[in-house]
């Protein structure tokens, strides 16, 4: 698995978008050249379930990501197809579906309703998608996919929109014709992603920097736990709704507060009693966690890296305990990374309840990791987790 960053990162990349042209071909048939267009995951390191609460978060892209070839159609219709499936989904561009589908087509046309919306239309479009990002794993796949497409039909359509008008469609669409109630962190994370960075995102306020982290010097790794997160959209639902309440039960006792992000430390001190103890418990994770960000930011300013993992491990223990977002499998990965030298820090990223834990690392400790994760993991459940190495990748852009 390849290190984004490098010239052969982008190489490769390359090549693989140009065989994703060439499958487009066979889809679609010749004509004009379809332009290619590559969006990544994302993983996030700090800042675990508060882009909801309006707390700050530390994302950063990877080097997987969706694969998108495409060009205009001249008779207005939009198709849509995927290296997934052999079906082309089909509509007049000027009759656009206003239900949702069920299926993956929901976010490309969520994107596409968008645009038409705000910027006219019908845009007509074919589309072939793919990649190697893996689905329901906690790295984004659905944002991937819709700021992807709100990049590319921008390019071609020349609607010259800025990154945070990309992501804010892109966000629009999983909201509204999609139907999640996601925060903001995941099409922010991709669409303003930059090489060799974190981001660090205010999701209060929507303000933004660029932290750079030595991709010379460190590595970032991911594990896939291979559980992929039935209970996710449920329970993910549940913690939007108890921080809510948490919210109304404190908010009113922080001056000023807008959000529970706003809530100090004492105030859960001194009325945290008063909350349902599920309740309590979530709120104690999120009024920690946003300390614990803001820790995580200032040490990786200061140049201690390790000091920034460190915060890691301890989002972990509260992911666990007051969250109660983790499950057996990525327990067992992080504590892997707590006995592995190399490893400054680890964590669940995404929502939890499966998918993959993430982990900051020294360059050279990979095989290392690779070692202990596997040793531990296959002691404990019988078959070996997937482990992948990045950097810091760019955001979407033309290949
Ligand atoms: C999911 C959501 C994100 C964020 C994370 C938890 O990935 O899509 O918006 O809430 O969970 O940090």
């Amino acid at each position: 698995m390849g290190r984004q960053g490098t010239a052969t990162g982008e190489e490769a990349l390359a090549r693989a978008l140009g065989e994703h042209a060439d499958r487009f071909s066979a889809r679609f048939g010749n004509g004009a050249a379809p332009r290619t267009f590559f969006a990544p995951g994302r993983v996030n390191l700090m800042g675990a379930h508060l882009d909801y609460n309006g707390g700050p978060v530390m994302p950063t892209a990877i080097d997987r990501g969706t694969f998108l070839a495409l060009r205009r159609t001249g008779d207005g219709c939009v198709r849509l197809a995927t290296t997934h499936e052999d079906t082309v989904a089909e509509w007049s561009g000027e009759r656009l579906p206003s239900e949702r589908t069920g299926t993956w087509v929901d976010y490309p046309l969520g994107v596409l309703r968008e645009l038409q919306a705000s910027f006219g239309g019908p845009f007509g479009v074919e589309i072939l998608y793919g990649g190697n990002l893996p689905i329901a794993a906690g790295l984004s796949s659905s944002a991937s996919i819709c700021v992807g497409t709100a990049w590319a039909l921008d390019a071609i359509h020349e609607l010259a929109l800025d990154r945070l008008e990309l992501a804010r469609v892109a966000l629009r669409a999983e909201r509204g014709f999609v139907g999640v109630q996601c925060g903001i962190m995941d099409p922010y994370a991709i669409g303003l992603a930059r090489r060799g960075h974190l981001l660090m995102l205010d999701c209060k306020d929507e303000s933004f920097e660029h932290v750079p982290l030595d991709s010379g010097a460190y590595v970032i790794a991911i594990a896939d736990t291979g559980v992929r997160r039935e209970l996710a959209q449920s329970e993910f639902n549940r913690r939007v709704d108890e921080c809510r309440r948490a919210y109304e039960g404190l908010g009113p006792h922080a001056d000023g507060a807008t959000c529970l992000r706003d809530v100090p430390r004492t105030v859960l001190e001194a009325h945290g009693h008063e909350l349902d103890p599920p309740v309590r418990r979530r709120a104690t994770h999120v009024v920690s966690e946003v300390e614990r960000t803001l820790r995580a930011r200032a040490a990786l300013l200061a140049g201690d890296v390790p000091g920034f993992g460190a915060r890691m491990f301890e989002a972990q223990d509260s992911l666990r305990d007051a969250y109660e977002v983790s499950v057996p499998e990525l327990d067992c990965l992080v504590d892997a990374g707590r006995d592995c030298e190399a490893v400054l820090g680890a964590r669940l990223t995404g929502a939890g309840f499966g998918g993959c834990a993430v982990f900051l690392l020294r360059a050279g400790g990979e095989a290392a990791l690779e070692e202990a994760v596997r040793t531990r993991f296959v002691e404990r459940f019988d078959r070996e987790p997937e482990v992948a190495f990045f950097g810091a990748d760019a955001g979407p852009r033309e290949v």
